[in-house]
């Protein structure tokens, strides 16, 4: 049982100290990840791109999820473990609620994520009054890459940087425990960081939020295609998987990575 919790990192958030989460679909490289002093394994949806081979998470079951979870809840023995509920699993409240029990009562997960503001309120307020640690998911969604238009970054005109504000104090509000910011100029999340009192995990959000992310398969630089330019190739330099996530892990601890040039203005 991981002995992370919720509160842990709100403490973390209090005293100023960073922490690590990286994304993990299997119990070898979650054991690996865990030892290694990462706070947060995050069972991604991602694994539908670097796991599965297919274009964007949006195929991703409730299923698949559970699944993944449960292989790397059995391996966790200090990390929150966090799992996605995938693309239309929580369209409704109800289903939210179904979708979460499975992550939890089959999957193992500790918390679950999901993408949005001010449309899943409602969502993450039932999950809250049913004892479900909720992480909102704000900046890009890649759920919503169809409609976004691609992978882009989000929050650099005024209204809708504005707009992420007022969704990130509502979700908090509402009862989500963590919030995720992907793909937001720095500045925008250094603000939002410092606006809440929940922990504020960034992924290509700069150095200001409280605890960072990155795709395990994007930091070992062996995600098909092109890196994405806020992460790094840890590997390469560390010249091991267990040096490269341990050397992740203390680099964001001590606030060296990200770096200037894994952010956004
Ligand atoms: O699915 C995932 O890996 C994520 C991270 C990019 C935050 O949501």
């Amino acid at each position: 049982m991981s002995s992370i919790t919720v509160s842990t990192l709100q403490q973390l958030k209090q005293r100023g100290e960073k922490f690590a989460a990286l994304t993990a679909y299997d119990a070898s490289f979650a054991q690996l990840i865990d030892e290694a002093g990462v706070e947060v394994l995050l069972v991604g949806d991602s694994l539908g791109m670097v796991v599965q081979g297919r274009e964007s998470t949006i195929p991703v079951t409730v299923d698949e999820m559970v699944y993944h979870s449960s292989l790397v809840a059995r391996a966790a023995k200090r990390a929150l473990v966090v799992s996605d509920l995938p693309f239309m699993s929580y369209a409704t409240t109800e289903q939210a609620l179904t979708s979460a029990a499975r992550l939890m009562k089959e999957g193992g997960a500790r918390m679950v994520k999901l993408e949005g503001g001010a449309l899943r309120l409602d969502t993450v307020r039932r999950l809250a009054e049913n004892g479900v640690p909720v992480c909102a998911h704000l900046g890009l969604l890649p759920q919503s890459v169809h409609k976004l238009g691609g992978y882009k970054i989000q929050g650099r005109e005024a209204a809708v940087a504005e707009q992420m504000v007022a969704d990130a104090r509502a979700l908090q509000q509402a009862g989500a425990d963590l919030l995720v910011l992907e793909c937001v100029p720095r500045t925008l999340a250094g603000e939002i960081t410092a606006a809440l009192t929940i922990p504020v995990i960034g992924i290509g959000a700069g150095a200001a939020t409280d605890g960072q992310v990155l795709v395990l398969y994007d930091m070992l630089g062996i995600t098909p295609g092109k890196r994405p330019s806020f992460s790094h190739d840890f590997l390469a330099e560390a010249g091991s998987v267990r040096g490269a996530i341990t050397a992740y892990a203390s680099q964001v601890k001590a606030g060296t990575f990200p770096a200037a040039q894994h952010g956004f203005d």
